[in-house]
């Protein structure tokens, strides 16, 4: 089953991203993909406010580590993969079913490694319909 939703600014895709916090739980991993400036992170930013993050502006891109994590009540792990060469193998090593164990796991770019993510996980495909207009997809991946 595929949703759709429109964001018309800033502020709505992070609404969303809080309300969409609500159906997860322990063990969920969100794909997040779309276009450099789509809006990955400000996504990012709503849903670890949806789970209890206390200051949601720790929430940036992780750029010099390859996976921010955030504490709350259940723990979120952010990766960014717009610089892996080799998201796949990598993903391993960062340790993402460890991770899966004991928190909640969002990842940028994921569209790099889709194939070795472990099913099923979210899908949220995020495309510039206008200057602030974006189209949001999602999806659940079995
Ligand atoms: N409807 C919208 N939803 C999200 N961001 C929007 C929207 N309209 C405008 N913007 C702007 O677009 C930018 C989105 O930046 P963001 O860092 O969230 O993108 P990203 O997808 O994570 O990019 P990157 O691939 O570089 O990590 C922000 O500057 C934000 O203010
Ligand atoms: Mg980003």
């Amino acid at each position: 089953m595929t949703e759709q939703f429109v964001s018309h600014n800033v502020e709505e895709t992070y609404e969303f991203g809080r309300q969409f916090a609500g159906r997860l739980a322990v063990g969920a991993l969100v794909a997040l993909e779309g276009d450099l400036g789509a809006g990955k992170t400000a996504l990012v930013r709503g849903i670890a406010k949806g789970l209890g993050v206390q200051d949601e502006r720790m929430v940036s891109s992780p750029t010099y580590v390859l996976v921010q994590e955030y504490p709350c009540t259940l723990p979120i792990y952010h990766i960014d993969l717009y610089r892996m060469r080799h998201p796949g193998p990598e993903l391993a090593d960062l340790g993402l079913h460890e991770m899966l164990a004991h928190g909640v796991v969002l990842i940028e770019w994921a569209e790099r490694a889709e194939k070795h993510l472990p099913r099923p996980f979210w899908r949220i495909r995020l495309e510039h319909s206008g200057l602030e207009e974006r189209q949001l997809t999602i999806s659940r991946v079995e």
